[in-house]
């Protein structure tokens, strides 16, 4: 029995942060025993937008291969493994830009158009004059989950309009060319904990707000930034009564030590906890949790070679099923066939 096939795919931010670990690959990591997973960082993605700042893009590409790099690391310092699961880079599968050029073909500009995502991105990033690869972003993206036939695609809520575009257009494909060849695929909607950004539980952790506490933060630069966390501004105190709810180290002892969530919360509303104490208590936790992933971060970082090995042989595997999918699509297609070459 072939298991289900799962894609998903994260732009080159560089190294993750707890938000994206929490949220994205812890979930990825459960999937790589049941599912037969493709994971890929999506480097042409990132070059739909110009960049600037801390972002790579098709104006700054100097960061683009560190990036990509670091990202591949912290995936498989964060328990993505390669002999479960493929872990590649977009841009190594050419059979993906040949299936976007032929999506490109039968995608009705009215669907990018009104894609939310897309006024999304010009408003987010100031984006004075959209390329043609930017509107076209989720017709890349179908192609990166149809390539490989992706039944499932773990993503969040944001990207659920882009799922639904690739489900529109496998059909469109199927019932142009009279032929089962994609998947109807579905979004597995990814629940994740609500991961608050470092200044303020209403905020979510995030690069760009650069309120997050990354991977590859030493354990003393992880106590420092929780040492600055944003507490209950009315307790100065350690006698003084607190408010636990609009505390972001009160929302983190909630995921790394949940088992003393309600202790905790007693004792600041009681003032029996200073937040002295509170913060280097949680630091403590985090480190702990952080400390095996940090541990396959150096050796990742050691050895060069084994990352560049890791990304090849996901690419072989990726390749050899999407080569197979652009044969059954040039053939459906009526595209003259290239002989032996
Ligand atoms: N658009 C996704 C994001 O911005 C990244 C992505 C590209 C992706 N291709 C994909 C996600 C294929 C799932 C499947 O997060
Ligand atoms: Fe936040 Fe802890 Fe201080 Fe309470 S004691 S305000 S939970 S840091």
């Amino acid at each position: 029995m072939s298991k289900g096939r799962v894609t998903s795919g994260m732009r080159p931010t560089g190294s993750l942060h707890l938000g994206n670990l929490l949220g994205a690959l812890n979930n990825w990591v459960r999937l790589q025993d049941e599912y037969e997973c493709f994971y890929f960082i999506v480097d042409w993605h990132a070059l739909t937008t110009p960049g600037g700042g801390d972002a790579v893009g098709y104006e700054h590409v100097g960061e683009l291969q560190d990036r990509v790099r670091e990202m591949a690391i912290d995936w498989v310092a964060g328990g993505l493994d390669p002999e479960k699961c493929s872990i590649f880079v977009q841009s190594h599968i050419p059979e993906v830009a040949e299936l976007h050029l032929l999506f490109s073909m039968i995608t009705p500009l009215g669907w990018l158009e009104r894609n939310p995502t897309y006024k999304e991105m010009i408003l987010g990033y100031k984006i004075d004059s959209p390329s043609y690869g930017l509107l076209g972003y989720p017709t890349l993206q179908s192609a990166d989950i149809l390539a490989y036939k992706g039944e499932y695609v773990p993503v969040g809520k944001d990207q659920e309009a882009h799922v639904n575009m690739t489900r529109d257009l496998a059909q469109r494909f199927n019932s142009l060319y009279g032929a089962k060849v994609f998947p109807i695929t579905q979004t597995l909607l990814t629940e994740v904990p609500k991961v608050p950004g470092t200044d303020s539980v209403d905020k979510k952790m995030s690069k760009s707000a650069g309120n997050y506490i990354a991977l590859s933060f030493t354990e003393e630069e992880t106590a420092e930034t929780v040492r600055n966390m944003f507490t209950d501004p009315t307790k100065i105190r350690k006698n003084d009564k607190g408010h636990p709810d609009g505390c972001v180290v009160f929302a983190f002892h909630g995921i790394y030590n949940k088992g003393e969530f309600a202790v905790v919360r007693d004792e600041c509303e009681k003032g029996l906890r200073g937040c002295v104490d509170c913060k280097k208590q949680l630091a403590g936790r985090m480190n702990e949790a952080l400390a095996p992933v940090r541990a396959r971060r150096r050796d990742l970082e050691a050895n060069p070679g084994r990352i560049r090995e890791i990304l090849h042989a996901g690419a072989m595997h990726a390749r050899e099923i999407a080569r197979d999918t652009l044969d059954e699509v040039r053939d459906v297609m009526n595209l003259p066939p290239r002989g032996s070459s």
